[in-house]
Order: structure tokens, then sequence, then C-alpha cells
């Protein structure tokens, strides 16, 4: 089958590259020629584990080219997919969908014979709609079948979730498009991935739905994590307490600094924008976006506190930068806040990213990188370990002791637990877990 994606941006790039790797004959498009000719030249724009292999064994077999003409890819496609950018748009946070619409006017002057359009930009309800108007409208000749397919990759495990998707979720409103969209994703449907068959505007819906109940879990564990601490229980604990219960999962019920990143903020936004505009809001979300961005925030007052009662001119080493391991993406980064944060209280920040320094200088100002965790951490006050990546799961204590100046590690992560911390002489901060005085504050606020 012959596909075009248009956009090499993340979702793209990782969608053309896994539908090659099924023997599909796929085109990618994308406007910005330089990215285009790295792509060519086998540089990836991102960094996704494994990313790079498929791309060059496809690239080889001929089966993934790169182009930034979109006319005879979409001419020869029999399916072409929207994969372009929804930023938030400035102001009111609604869905920017001037890029997908632009894109449906070129496809409507280049589409030839029966041709299926997929968004798989995360886009709100009703776009669909008004991608099947804006081609019928440029072209009424055009044959085509306007279908949604949100996508469900995270970032640093893309690949994986492309592969082996929990279910490939389709909205469709002509028939003729299902046997097309089966045979798109065959290889996962004969590996038993569930295909659900909805109509469009459900399909829209439940992308965003899916974004905003993850997001509401992972508010909700972080919630219960600030009473963990306050009350002296453990949140981890409590987590796989309710997670062994089926109906609820384990799964994003770890604590944190909040949820960062492209797509929770962006989608939780537009999401309650939309049922606001159709009169049904959604409060829950809404209060989960609240909750979220003061939560950001109060991780640098977290990070004072542990410090003690005056920051000013002390010196905070960050161990990690970007919303996540695995990405040097620092779109939404709880970083972001934190280095804020302690700036403003007048603290002198250092930071170590293994991959989003690079990006990470776009966001933030008067910090100063180092090369590895040790480099930061020389004369430092204290550690805050911001992003789980590996390569901080086995930081070497003793030397690190000997470095800084006070050995205070405040694990936003809950990489590490307070025993394994403590007999090397370092103090120990974390989240929603029981604090070392937990028992005299308690006692006291009996009393
Ligand atoms: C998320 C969804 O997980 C994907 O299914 C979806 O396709 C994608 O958005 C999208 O809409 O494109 P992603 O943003 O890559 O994927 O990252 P996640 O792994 O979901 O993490 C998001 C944020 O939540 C991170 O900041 C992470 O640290 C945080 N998180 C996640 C927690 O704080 N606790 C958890 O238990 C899980």
């Amino acid at each position: 089958m012959r596909i075009a994606v248009v956009g090499s941006g993340y979702v793209g790039l990782v969608s053309g590259a896994c539908l090659a790797d099924f023997g599909h004959q796929v085109t990618c498009i994308d406007s910005n020629e330089e990215k285009i000719a790295a792509l060519k030249a086998g540089v990836m724009p991102i960094y996704e584990p494994g990313l790079d292999q498929i791309v060059a064994k496809n690239g080889k077999a001929n089966r993934l080219v790169f182009t930034t003409e979109l006319g005879k890819a979409v001419r020869e496609a029999d399916a072409v997919f929207i994969a372009v950018g929804t930023p938030s748009r400035r102001g009111d946070g609604h869905a920017d969908l001037s890029y997908v619409y632009a894109v449906a006017s070129e496809i409507a002057a280049n589409v030839n014979g029966f041709t299926v359009v997929i968004t798989k930009s995360t886009v709100p309800v009703g776009t669909g709609d008004e991608v099947e108007r804006i081609i019928r409208e440029a072209n009424p000749d055009a044959d085509v079948a306007v279908v949604s397919n949100p996508e469900f990759l995270r970032e640093g495990a893309a690949i994986e979730d492309f592969k082996r998707p929990d279910r490939i979720v389709i909205g469709i409103e002509d028939e003729r498009a299902r046997a097309v969209m089966t045979e798109v994703y065959r290889p996962l449907y004969l590996n038993q991935a569930p295909l659900m068959f909805t109509a469009r505007r459900t399909s829209e819906l439940i992308k965003y739905a899916a974004n905003a109940f993850l997001a509401m879990k992972i508010t909700f564990i972080n919630e219960m994590a600030d009473l963990c601490e306050a009350v002296g229980s453990n949140v981890q604990d409590v987590a796989h307490g309710i997670g062994l219960d089926k109906r609820i999962g384990s799964k994003f019920l770890h604590a944190g600094p909040g949820y960062g990143g492209s797509c929770f903020p962006k989608d939780t936004l537009a999401l309650v924008k939309t049922a606001q505009d159709y009169n049904s809001p959604l409060r829950l979300i809404e209060t989960t976006v609240a909750i979220n961005d003061q939560r950001k925030r109060a991780m640098a007052r977290k990070v004072s506190r542990a410090i003690g009662p005056d920051i000013r001119g002390k010196t905070i080493a960050l161990l990690g930068l970007t919303f996540k391991p695995n990405t040097d993406d620092m779109r939404e980064s709880p970083a972001i806040s934190i280095v804020q944060g302690l700036q403003d209280g007048g603290a002198k920040v250092r930071a170590f990213d293994p991959e989003g320094m690079e990006a990470a200088k776009a966001y933030l100002s008067d910090v100063t990188f180092g090369a590895d965790p040790y480099t930061i951490a020389e004369g430092a006050d204290a550690l805050v370990l911001v992003t789980e990546w590996d390569a901080f799961r086995a930081l070497d204590f003793p030397r690190l002791k000997g470095l800084m100046k006070e050995p205070l590690l405040v694990d936003l992560r809950n990489v590490y637990r307070r025993e394994q911390i403590a007999r090397y002489g370092f103090r120990f901060v974390s989240v929603g877990r029981p604090r070392e005085d937990i028992n005299a504050a308690l006692s006291s606020a009996a009393e």
C-alpha cells in the first residue's frame, strides 16, 4: 500500500517509519527543507530510542523516502496521514488548526482516485468534518474518505507503542475506509491488537478523553502524596494498594513534580475549552489543570524548605531537566518552574541532563550546565532529582558526599529510599513518603 505522511515531526516520523517497517511504501513530507535534508542524511530531528535504526533500515529498502514535495506523494497514495502540529493557540488555549487546514487544502489540490485522508494529529471534535468540507469545497471531484485515527504514543517509548498498541481507534463516516484502514494496520491486526471502529467525532473525543483521564490520574496521586506527607503515610504503598484493584490499575500512579510534555498540558486545556464552548464544562479536568500548574511551582518551595529558611546564595544542582526520561523534550517540563522558583529565591542553579541540555537553553536562563552529576554537585547545598533518567538510578553517594557542601538529596521522582541514602550520611526528602521528623511533627500536631 502507498502511504503519504504529511508532517515529519514526532508523530509523523514515528508513524511513517513504523508503517514502512510493516512493509508499506511510505513518503514522509515536511515543508521544512532543513529537516528533510537532515532526515535524508540519516539525522533525526528528535531523540527517540530506536527511531534512527528503523529509518535507516527502511530507507535502505526504499520503502521510506523523505520529500518537501507534497503533490506527487499525495497523487500516488492510497492513504494520506495528516500529522502536522496542533499547538495551543496563543491567548485562549484552543488547539491551533491552521496547519491541519492548510494541509487539507493542499491535499484537495492533488488527490487522485479514491484516497483515505487520516488525521493523526490530536484535533478537537469536529475537525474531521471541517477537513472534509475544505477538501470538497476546494475540489468537488475529489473522491476521499476522511478518517480520524488518533495516536497514543508516549515519547521515549513511541516505537514500542506503535508496534504493540493497546488498541487502534479509527473513526469513519464512509464504509469504504474500513478496508483501507484494516490493510494499513494488517500486521498489528494479525498480532491481535484490537482495531476499534467508531464514528469520527467519537474517535476524536476518545483521544482527548484518554489524555485527560491519565492527567487526572497522575494529579490524583500527586494530591494524595501531599496528604501522605501530612499524615505520615507512604504514597507508593497507597498507589500499590489501590492499583492492585483491576478497576483502578497500577499504571500512571507515580507521584512526582507534576505532568509536563507536549501532550497532557495542551490537550487538557483544549478539551476544557471545547467543553466550555459546548456549554458542558469538565470541572474535573479544569481542576486537574489548575492543580498541576500550581504543583510545578510548589516543587521549588519544597526544595527551598528542605534546604532551610533562606536559599539566597545557595547552590542547587538539578539532575534531569526534560519532562520525562528518554526524550530531549523540554516542553512544559516541571524543571522550568522549579528553576524559576529557585532563582526567584536567590539560589544559583546548576543542571545536568543526559539529552535535554541543548533544548533546555531555550527555556532557562542563568543556569550553569555540567557534564555529569558529579561536576554539578561540587560545592552544592542540595542535589535535586527532577527527571528519573536511568543514569541517576545508581549514583555514587560516597563520591557525591565528598564533593557537596551539604549532603542533601531532594528526590522528586522517588527513585531512592531513605534507608539507601541515610547510610551514606545524606539527608533525604522525597514525594509523599514519611518525613524524617514525621513522628515528632504528628505528635506536636496532636497536642
Ligand atoms: C502522553 C500519553 O501517555 C500518550 O498515550 C499520548 O499518545 C501522548 O501523551 C500524546 O498525546 O501524544 P507523553 O506526553 O509522551 O505521552 O508522556 P507520558 O509518559 O504520558 O508522561 C507525561 C507526563 O506525566 C510526564 O511529565 C511524566 O513524568 C508524568 N507522569 C506520568 C507522572 O508524573 N506520573 C506517572 O505515573 C506517569
